[in-house]
């Protein structure tokens, strides 16, 4: 198993062009299935998840290639209604096919997602909803059977938390739906935008993306279009919280500095100042950085729980006490003890953590336990004292593209060995 090795500390410097987002690629692959013919998706990352979706796609019979960051996927000979369990382990958000499969096969059969390193992953607002659309879904053994006899329905569904996942399985499911779907409290996740985007394009009839009302006006069929997949907030925020560590004057390009805007103010409260401009953003660190009052982490347009951990890592060297509270998922402070081994002073009391920021991280072994909770070990590394030693790399091959790499062209003295 390959390991980082970071020597720091070392400041960062340039420019990086940031990556298309993993959580849209993957709604987006799976919404492709209800298409008639080919659709082409670029700016697709080369993360582990995003092959997986491909093995997936694969599996259900559709033609799938890839050229870089292209993804080119005919969806016309899937004949497929299964997801095997060994691919549903892979990738827990592999829930996300469930919609585009019942609404294309009429039928779908899918392990349960179970636990994963973030907490229980409950699917009840997914099945609630689809059983509302005339899914019927049978649990059983660990196992989903889900069919639609007389096909997916609309209908007028409130959902009593904004799923991110959630709402999308109820777009896609909705757009060929026979009827009109009402989504009252959705997720208004850039990524949400973005699907609704691209499924418009194919021919889909759905008004109010990224707002909390969203209307999905059943059509007879999709055709394949090409799209551009959105850039990567959260990979973009990890660079920032990477510049602020070190001290560092960098742009981040490639953005769409909207997306971002909810963790700006943390990294103002923090000394750091920006620049912005219609796609890219340059940010300037002070020599410390002051502490953070307080991050609560929302769904959108608050600040993003996939940036609590970089952003936590960022604060350990901060002057003063910062306060972070996640109310998104049960069990996303794994970082937590390993950066404790980095010197970083850190409580967790349930939901609340509270970093005494110290003058010093010294380099330890450490392991990711998650995908982001590997890129706050990434973070501090970078401003450790010697040589912070980083194993568990397949969390951060998830959502990261060659981070080693993008962070060694910025100046940080990076290896993966
Ligand atoms: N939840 C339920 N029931 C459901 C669905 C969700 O209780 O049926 C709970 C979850 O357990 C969690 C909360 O609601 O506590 C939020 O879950 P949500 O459904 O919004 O998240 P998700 O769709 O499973 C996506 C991203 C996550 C990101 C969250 C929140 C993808 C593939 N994943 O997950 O990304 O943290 O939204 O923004 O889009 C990551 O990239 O590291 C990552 C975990």
């Amino acid at each position: 198993m390959s390991e980082l090795f970071i020597q720091g500390p070392n400041k960062l410097s340039g420019e990086i062009c940031i990556h298309g987002a993993k959580n849209s690629t993957l709604p987006l692959m799976a919404a492709s299935l209800l298409c008639d013919n080919e659709c082409i998706l670029h700016n697709c990352p080369v993360l582990s998840d995003v092959d997986t979706s491909l093995k997936i796609l694969r599996y259900l019979g559709c033609r799938v290639q890839r050229l870089g960051n292209d993804v080119a996927i005919d969806p016309s000979s899937a004949d497929q209604c299964k997801i095997p369990d060994s691919l549903m382990r892979e990738m827990r958000s592999s829930i996300i096919f469930l919609g585009a499969i019942v609404s294309r096969m009429g039928k779908a059969e899918l392990s349960f997602p179970g636990g994963c390193e973030l907490g229980p992953r409950p699917i009840d607002l997914h099945l609630l909803a689809l059983r509302k659309m005339g899914v019927i879904i049978e649990e059983d053994h660990g196992c989903l059977k889900c069919s639609a006899p007389d096909g997916v329905k609309g209908t007028c569904i409130n959902l009593s938390f904004p799923s991110v996942g959630a709402t999308e399985n109820i777009m896609i499911a909705a757009s060929c739906a026979k009827g009109t779907t009402i989504i009252t409290n959705a997720a208004r996740e850039p990524e949400i935008w973005d699907l609704a985007d691209f499924l418009n394009s194919c021919g889909a009839k759905i008004y109010g993306a990224g707002e909390s009302t969203v209307v999905i006006e059943g059509v007879k069929s999709l055709s394949g279009c090409e799209h551009r997949v959105i850039p990567d907030r959260i990979a973009a925020s990890t660079f920032l919280a990477a510049a602020a560590i070190t001290g560092s004057t960098l742009t981040v390009s490639q953005i769409i500095p909207e997306h971002i805007a909810p963790v700006i103010p943390i990294l103002e409260e923090c000394g750091c100042h920006f620049d912005i401009s219609k796609s890219s953003m340059k940010i300037t660190a002070p020599k410390r950085l002051g502490r953070v009052k307080s991050v609560r982490t929302m769904p959108y347009p608050g600040f993003p729980t996939d940036a609590q951990a970089p952003v936590m890592a960022m604060t350990t060297l901060s002057d003063g006490t910062s306060v972070f509270i996640e109310t998104i998922f049960e069990s996303r402070y794994k970082h937590v003890g390993e950066l404790l081994r980095l010197g970083a002073n850190i409580k967790v009391e349930g939901r609340v953590a509270i970093v005494e920021g110290v003058s010093r991280l010294s380099g330890a072994p450490v392991e990711a336990a998650d995908l982001r909770g590997g890129a706050a070990l990434v973070v501090a590394g970078l401003a450790a004292q010697g040589v912070t030693q980083i194993s568990g790399l397949k969390h951060l091959d998830r959502g990261y593209e060659s981070l080693e790499k993008s962070l060694a062209s910025l100046g940080a003295d990076i290896k993966r060995i």
